[in-house]
């Protein structure tokens, strides 16, 4: 059984204060949490102070990025030993806010999923095709590049240690999260493809996130998919309330 995975992408939200507030009351909410791996992604300058929170908890700090050398002259960039020294145990790696605004490519998603992995990072590799995209037949053909330039020469010893999201790029923060259907459509197609390239017992065992969209109203729903094994949460993450809604509803989900 894999376990589900819940992440909170909080994007560039939250001061320091203001996520100090938000794991205060996150922390108490999730105490009775047993059967979900919890992850909070808070923007750098928040990571140390969240960590500090959250350090005797079962919930797991992540970064939303990192640059691919370990040290140097690259101004404004954070790197791996950074982040890992800072308390972190997951990064985001990919999202397609990153592709779109700030011209990541599959081969630069590649080598920095290759440098957490170094530092022992798990890298949350997010994927996703956009509306036109789908509209022209292509989400297949999409999400297969996506995997397989961002997972080019990666061992297959390698896979237990990465979440993949796939994250329609229609759904992120739109409100319009793709029907439980349509997630478990495309994460069959990627299990599948990671079969072929890594084999059945660790395409089996990898764990695969939805993101878009989601909300306490819609998790149950998505979480029930046979392929789905957690969620990537943007807005919905944002709120202790909500945030801790979803992780409830995957708890729940877990104990049958
Ligand atoms: P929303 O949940 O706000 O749609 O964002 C999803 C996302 O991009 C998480 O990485």
């Amino acid at each position: 059984m894999r376990k589900k995975i819940i992440a909170g992408n909080w994007k560039m939200h939250k001061t320091p204060a203001e996520a100090l507030q938000l794991v205060n009351e996150l922390k108490v909410k999730t105490v009775n949490i047993e059967k979900v791996d919890m992850v909070v992604c808070p923007p750098y300058l928040a990571i140390l102070t969240v960590r500090a929170v959250l350090k005797e908890t079962p919930i797991r700090v992540g970064a939303q990025n990192l640059f691919w050398e370990n040290e140097g002259a690259y101004t404004g960039e954070i790197s791996a030993p950074m982040l890992v020294d800072a308390g972190c145990t997951y990064v985001i790696i990919g999202h397609s806010e990153r592709r779109q605004y700030f011209h990541e490519t599959d081969e630069t998603i590649n080598r920095k999923i290759k440098k957490a992995l170094e530092f022992r990072l798990k890298p949350i590799f997010c994927i996703g095709e956009t509306l036109e995209q789908r509209e022209a037949g292509q989400t297949f053909t999409v999400l297969k590049t996506q995997l397989d330039g961002g997972l080019q020469d990666i061992d297959a010893s390698a896979m237990q240690n990465i979440i993949i999201a796939y994250e329609p790029v229609w759904a992120i923060g739109t409100g319009r999260n793709a029907t439980p259907e349509q997630a478990q459509e495309a994460h069959q197609f990627i299990r599948s493809s990671l079969a072929e390239k890594f084999g059945r017992p660790i395409a089996d065992e990898l764990r695969i996130q939805y993101g878009g969209s989601v909300k306490p109203e819609n998790v149950e729903a998505l979480l029930s998919q046979p392929d789905v094994d957690g969620a990537l949460v943007g807005g919905a993450s944002l709120k202790a309330d909500s945030f801790a809604k979803i992780i409830e509803a995957a708890e729940h989900l877990s104990k049958h």
